[in-house]
């Protein structure tokens, strides 16, 4: 990484509220390429309960990038998943949420973030990833194609 010392590490209890800080702000992107993605009002406490879980349960983890003195600048949070028990695949990883702060962004940290994110997965014996990007989502588009990501299915909807 150039530009951005850190490493990634597991996020703890103590970084709640700078991770709560961090989700909101790449969930206010998503608002801006769709309202679907709208938070409702007063949802602060709940997204931090939901991160407090997330940190606490043995199938997600957390990866946060820490930059002393500037704190956490990127979070990436991976879970397991069983597949349907038809399939051969009985288990799968996927990303649920990534996010770099807007000032610290191309210096790798996503690209670091989701390594560590697919490395934990591989160890849990996990042999595939997969990831929900906005169609019209571009940075994470080309972020996640550019590292080896391609087209899984396309969900389609429509208003009723
Ligand atoms: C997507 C995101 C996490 C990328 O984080 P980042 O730290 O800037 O990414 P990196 O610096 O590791 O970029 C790695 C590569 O991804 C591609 N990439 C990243 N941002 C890009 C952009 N805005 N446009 C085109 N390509 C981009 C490039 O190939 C880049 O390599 P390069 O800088 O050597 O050209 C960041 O833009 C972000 O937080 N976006 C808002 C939240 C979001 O959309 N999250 C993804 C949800 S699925």
């Amino acid at each position: 990484v150039t530009g951005s010392a850190g490493a990634p590490r597991r996020a703890r209890p103590a970084d709640l509220d700078r991770l709560a800080e961090l989700w909101l702000e790449i969930t206010h992107h998503h608002a801006a390429l769709d309202p679907l993605f709208t938070l409702r009002q007063g949802a602060g406490p709940e997204v931090r309960r939901l991160l407090a879980a997330q940190i606490a349960g043995s199938d997600t983890e957390i990866l946060v990038w820490d930059s002393p003195p500037d704190g956490l600048l990127g979070f990436c949070t991976v879970c397991i998943d069983q597949a349907p028990p038809i399939l051969q695949e009985t288990r799968r990883a996927e990303i649920t949420d990534l996010g770099v702060d807007g000032a610290s962004r191309r210096r790798g940290i996503g690209r670091a973030l989701a390594a560590a994110a697919m490395a934990w997965a591989g160890s849990r014996g996990v042999a595939r990833v997969e990831v929900r990007v906005a169609a019209a989502n571009r940075e994470a588009q080309a972020f996640w194609r550019g590292l080896g990501f391609d087209d899984l299915m396309d969900v389609l909807q429509r208003r009723l």
